[in-house]
């Protein structure tokens, strides 16, 4: 089922104080929101995962995501964080291949799709990043680049594991630049989005797939992009940081 989901990625962020803080801020002003419809979900760095399990636990609609998990379920990978250990302590999703763990990190095609496989394998949802840098942009290769992101990743799935998966589409030139796409953009390319899912899974995959907004995404132009017809919510880096911020942006969400 299609739906509307707002998750905020920590990144590299926040001491173990200011993630309690940010938890307990989190649980009190989400218990609060008037009819909150949208699914929310809190991917802190690996080491505050527990405790954002269980102080988020009992809210309705709100999970714990990982930024990343390694392809292999266990074994000499030192320093690594397997989908298992992820989904032992109750954590629902991972985001995988975001652009900086494309970029810094080198995570080819392959990789990213092993650490799919190996996430839907042990009930992790995977919120998987797609986006074509500013060059790829200007030279009008944006709608190739995200055609062939997916192709060469999630299309290799069968129907019934691609059904599972949440899709973020984060322009890489919009990611931390404080320069959002604006809603014209990112409704074009998820409605692009959308009809290459459609070609390869056909059309009740395709209505029924989120496909979330990434980049420099905050509570001043969340709700014209939420307000997009194929926009099914978003992937918060920066804004996500502080409640306050966040729980604008969620309250921006349609009903
Ligand atoms: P940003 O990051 O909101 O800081 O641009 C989004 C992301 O990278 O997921």
């Amino acid at each position: 089922m299609r739906k509307k989901i707002i998750a905020a990625n920590w990144k590299m962020n926040k001491t173990f104080s200011e993630a309690t803080n940010l938890l307990k801020e989190l649980k009190s002003g989400i218990s609060k929101l008037p009819n909150n419809k949208a699914i929310v979900v809190i991917a802190p760095p690996f080491p505050y995962l527990s405790q954002a399990v269980n102080e988020l636990n009992g809210l309705n609609n709100v999970f714990v995501a990982a930024q990343n998990c390694y392809s292999e379920e266990q074994g000499a990978f030192t320093g690594e964080v397997s989908a298992p250990m992820l989904q032992s302590l109750g954590v629902k999703d991972v985001i995988i291949g975001h652009s900086e763990r494309r970029n810094y990190f080198k995570e080819d095609a392959d990789f990213l799709l092993k650490k799919t496989i190996c996430g839907l394998k042990n009930n992790l949802t995977p919120i998987f990043c797609i986006g074509e840098t500013l060059q790829q942009r200007e030279s009008n290769k944006h709608f190739e680049t995200v055609k062939n992101q997916l192709e060469e990743t999630l299309f290799k799935l069968d129907k019934t594991s691609f059904a599972q998966v949440i899709i973020a589409y984060e322009p890489v030139w919009a990611i931390g630049t404080g320069l959002n796409a604006t809603p014209a953009q990112a409704q074009e390319m998820h409605n692009y989005i959308r009809f290459v899912v459609s070609e390869k899974y056909g059309s009740e995959i395709a209505q029924s797939t989120s496909i979330l907004y990434g980049g420099s995404c905050n509570e001043k132009n969340a709700s014209e992009l939420f307000a997009c017809k194929d926009v099914d919510g978003g992937l918060i880096g920066g804004a996500s940081l502080s409640a306050t911020s966040f729980l604008e942006i969620v309250k921006q969400m349609p009903q």
